[in-house]
């Protein structure tokens, strides 16, 4: 029988993925419950052919080129902005990434952070906490409505369509910009009108960003892109934190620029800007826009299904960079 293959899973993950990977490879599992240093990843993948890493897990040309029997890298993430890809093509590894599994819950989470914002949800919970209801008054913690207002969705992949039917489901009207159009029928269907950057910051009500974070898009909002906006905007990013320029944001809350913000993602992550925690108007999450039960479950088994694949000879089913494999065949 041929010897199996190793992999390391750089941290804990769940319990079923992990028998998916130890029933076709031999497994051995980080015990910390930390990301793994840079040395550590290195010293332990070590005559290891597979990872099965997270977001924190750098995958870059140092790594690589100090693990030459590394074959795949697989992220339990759709985002993967951890990984050089081009660096991984250049030394022939595989990486792989999982979308889909999260797209609804993600657009969930999105939505919850729009209406959280905007209607003072988190505000009211710590205004109730605080003893301080003692009456129904008629403007206290007034909000925005959500229902029948404009949304401007920046990035529309399988992410932006799901928030955009969240949307479509509250009656609002459905502005969007991308690199790319998307095809008339879905442009129907979803009730989407395609603007440009400019239109999409000064008529939208609220912001939402999903677009995966490339050198492109880097501060893709800034100062400039937040003076464009309503003073009663509300931006939210469950994308990637450096999408937005951290202190021009906060600079734009403070002063009024824009009305509020719900994050799920920060700039030098997992630091959140002191300045933002002193602020009513954000609602601040430690990225969790995927993070339901069985969403987290299903990201660990489609990230196992994909190390199993390019261990066994197969084509993982997210292949990142498929040019490894025109490369091998050539
Ligand atoms: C989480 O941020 C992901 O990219 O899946």
């Amino acid at each position: 029988m041929n010897q199996r293959a190793k992999v390391l899973v750089s941290r804990r993950i769940p319990q079923p993925a992990i028998d998916m990977l130890a029933a076709r490879l031999e497994v051995e599992v980080s015990e910390h419950d930390r990301p793994l240093t840079p040395e550590e990843l290195r010293s332990r993948l070590a005559g290891k052919q597979g990872l099965v890493c997270l977001l924190q897990d750098k995958i870059n040309e140092q790594l690589l080129s100090a693990v030459p029997e590394l074959k795949v890298a697989s992220n339990v993430a759709v985002g993967y902005d951890n990984m050089d890809l081009a660096a991984a093509t250049r030394r022939g590894v595989l990486l792989t990434n999982t979308p889909e599994v999260l797209t609804d819950t993600t657009a969930d989470f999105a939505f919850a952070l729009l209406l959280a914002a905007a209607r003072r949800v988190a505000e009211a919970d710590r205004f109730v906490r605080a003893g301080r209801f003692t009456e129904w008054k008629i403007d206290l913690l007034l909000g925005q409505d959500v229902h029948h207002a404009t949304l401007g969705i920046f990035g529309m992949g399988r992410i932006g369509r799901a928030l955009a039917r969240r949307g479509g489901g509250f009656d609002m009207r459905l502005l969007y910009h991308d690199a790319t159009r998307q095809p008339a029928e879905v442009e129907r269907e979803l009730r989407l009108e395609y603007v440009s950057k400019e239109t999409l910051l000064g008529e939208s009500d609220f912001i939402s960003l999903h677009v995966p974070l490339l050198p492109a898009t880097r501060h893709l909002i800034g100062a400039a892109e937040l003076a464009m906006m309503k003073r009663t905007a509300i931006l939210v990013n469950t994308a990637r934190g450096p999408v937005v320029d951290e202190q021009a944001l906060v600079d734009a809350l403070k002063a009024g620029g824009i009305a509020a913000a719900g994050l799920d993602v920060f700039e030098f992550e997992p630091r959140v800007h002191p300045e933002l925690m002193q602020l009513d108007n954000v609602v601040l999450a430690p990225h969790i826009a995927s993070a339901s039960v069985a969403t987290r479950r299903r990201m660990a088994m489609l990230a196992a299904e994909n190390c199993i694949a390019a261990l066994t000879g197969r084509i993982p089913p997210n292949l990142l960079n498929p040019r490894v494999l025109e490369k091998k065949r050539l």
